[in-house]
């Protein structure tokens, strides 16, 4: 398998997606186009976005753990299918937003599934591909939850509704990855001005994967 995968991960609010379109704004600018995907999860292709409406519709507070644990694995093995896969295969650089480091932590730590369970579940959606690399926005869920009620530009699902010690688990969890991870997962500090957080996640995509960001 050729390309690169890089995977992105955070809290709700830790400023993941402004970062990914200053990443996209670079890339254009050098003329890249052609030569990256950006996808998200759970989405990036027709059936996984229908999956999509149904684990997060607000109609839906009654659903298990588990049948949204399995959405989410089924929403992620078509989307390896159909879009991740073939655009590894063109040598392009995959940039995915969220990826098996959510199911881990949402569904396993907070949802209270398991991590070991819901990491074997993906195994099987996924085949055990990896990313090469995690970016993991580490945030203070105060901070987080602060910057999304200032926005609320962002899609309200009812996981945003979550009281926050959801989200010091989700934090608790992810971190205990990266330990478990630390040549896949780097942390970056996302209690910062999003400035710094951008130019902290510049510095590692330069060391990184140099090809596509030295300056
Ligand atoms: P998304 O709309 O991508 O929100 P964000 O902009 O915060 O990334 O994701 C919606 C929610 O889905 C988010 O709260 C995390 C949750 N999620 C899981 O619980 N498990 C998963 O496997 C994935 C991919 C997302």
């Amino acid at each position: 398998m050729s390309g690169y995968f890089i995977s992105f991960e955070g809290s709700d609010g830790s400023g993941k997606t402004s970062v990914l379109k200053k990443i996209i704004e670079f890339l254009d600018q050098k003329g890249q186009q052609a030569k990256y995907l950006l996808t998200r999860e759970p989405g990036g292709n027709k059936i996984s976005e229908e999956i999509r409406q149904v684990i997060l519709d607000v109609k839906n507070t009654q659903m298990s753990a588990k049948t949204e644990a399995l959405l989410y694995a089924a929403a992620r093995s078509q989307h390896l299918e159909e879009n991740i896969l073939p655009a590894l295969k063109e040598n392009k650089l995959v940039l995915c937003d969220r990826f098996v480091d959510s199911s881990i932590v949402y569904q396993g730590r907070a949802r209270g599934l398991g991590m070991d369970v819901v990491a074997q579940l993906n195994e099987f959606a996924t085949d055990k591909l990896s990313p090469e690399l995690t970016i993991y926005f580490d945030v203070d869920p105060r901070v987080g939850l602060a910057r999304i009620v200032a926005g609320r530009t962002n899609e309200v699902n009812r996981l945003d509704q979550e009281d926050l010690s959801f989200y010091d688990d989700v934090r608790a969890a992810y971190q205990e990855l990266a330990q478990k991870y630390p040549d896949r997962i780097v942390t970056i500090n996302a209690n910062q001005e999003l400035e710094q957080v951008v130019a902290d996640v510049f510095k590692v995509l330069a060391k990184r994967v140099p090809a596509f960001f030295e300056a």
